[in-house]
């Protein structure tokens, strides 16, 4: 078969941006970017409110605040929407001791104090200990970059309110060597939060908000396709029809994701599980098996224990 230009094997999509970026074999410029859209990728299966809002956030240059249970690929979008853009990933994945201003840089005085003791030269220049962050480093690229920050609600509530100005005009200022840094190129900033904490007002203001709301059924299998490409038809449908069901259950205090859903087929295609021993959940009369990957803890199992002897005993 013959591939018009820009015709790229892995997408198994044409689109202008394939062909544009062959003919201009470099990376994309500050207005490209604001050009660019995202089309999905094969690997990672989106939703057209998901495409809307990450091509939104584009067109705005604003953040893209991206919310939903754990598990739904909050994370994952980012590293498709940078390689869907041909655009380099940082990552800056938020802990709850991470500090604001370490994403901007740090000084390092103990390598200082080491050095003035060793007698190195390098001391007598402050500017030789300071380590850049993940933001520097992604506005000094000389390319665009996509620049996740990861779980945002794990920081202290100051995190968010700390990083208003660098996210919104770009740059900031260095005291130690009087230096005020500007991104040559805005990032393309993706930020996720599991709802741990609630963000500042002024923060969201200029962010572009997205939920990424729980998979349906037919989503739900279109992401297992992509996995699993080769899982047998019947063995999914009873898979899904367990899965839905366990979700579904009143009072379960942690409902299994997607991320758990493809661990338990995993699980259930290394033990070679015939779809026929999930069938007996449709009448709650069986604890699906392999069950670990799904409940994550007693209360949920013991719940299920209860339904599933009830059920059999009404029968
Ligand atoms: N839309 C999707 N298409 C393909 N795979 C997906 C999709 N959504 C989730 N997954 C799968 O689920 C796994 C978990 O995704 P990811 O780590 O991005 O979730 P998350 O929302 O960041 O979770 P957490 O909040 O716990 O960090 C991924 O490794 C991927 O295999
Ligand atoms: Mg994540």
């Amino acid at each position: 078969m013959i591939k018009p230009p820009g015709f790229d094997k892995v997408e198994h999509r044409y689109t202008w941006l394939h062909a544009f970026r062959r003919r201009q074999k470099r990376r994309p410029t500050r207005l490209q970017v604001s050009l660019m859209r995202f089309e999905g990728s094969s690997t990672y299966v989106t939703t057209d409110d998901l495409r809307l809002a990450v091509n939104a956030a584009i067109t705005l240059q604003r953040p893209l605040l991206i919310k939903g249970e754990p598990g739904t690929g909050k994370t994952m979008l980012a590293e498709e929407v940078a390689r869907a853009v041909g655009m380099p990933l940082l990552q800056w994945h938020i802990k709850s001791t991470t500090k604001a201003q370490q994403g901007l840089y740090e000084y390092d005085a103990v390598s200082r104090l080491r050095d003035s003791q060793l007698g190195d030269q390098r001391v007598q220049d402050i500017a030789n200990y300071i380590v850049k962050g993940v933001l520097w480093q992604a506005f000094e690229s000389p390319v665009p970059m996509v620049l996740l920050i990861d779980e945002i609600d794990k920081a202290d509530i100051e995190f968010p309110n700390d990083l208003l100005r660098e996210l919104d005009r770009m740059e900031f200022y260095v005291y130690e060597t009087h230096e005020l840094i500007r991104a040559r190129h805005r990032p393309l900033v993706v930020i996720t939060s599991n709802n741990e904490k609630e963000l500042p007002d002024a923060f969201l203001r200029r962010c572009f908000f997205h939920y990424i709301k729980f998979p349906d059924r037919d989503t739900m299998s279109q992401i297992v396709d992509v996995h699993y490409p080769q899982l047998k038809r019947d063995l999914l449908k009873e898979a899904l029809d367990s899965f839905y069901q366990v979700r579904e259950l009143p009072g379960l205090k942690k409902k299994p994701s997607t991320s758990e859903l493809l661990d338990w087929l995993k699980l259930l295609l290394a033990e070679d599980i015939p779809p026929e021993a999930l069938r007996g959940t449709d009448h709650k009369s069986v604890i699906p098996p392999l069950h670990g990957a799904l409940l994550k803890n007693e209360q949920d199992v013991h719940l299920f224990e209860r339904l599933a002897y009830m059920a059999r005993h009404n029968r």
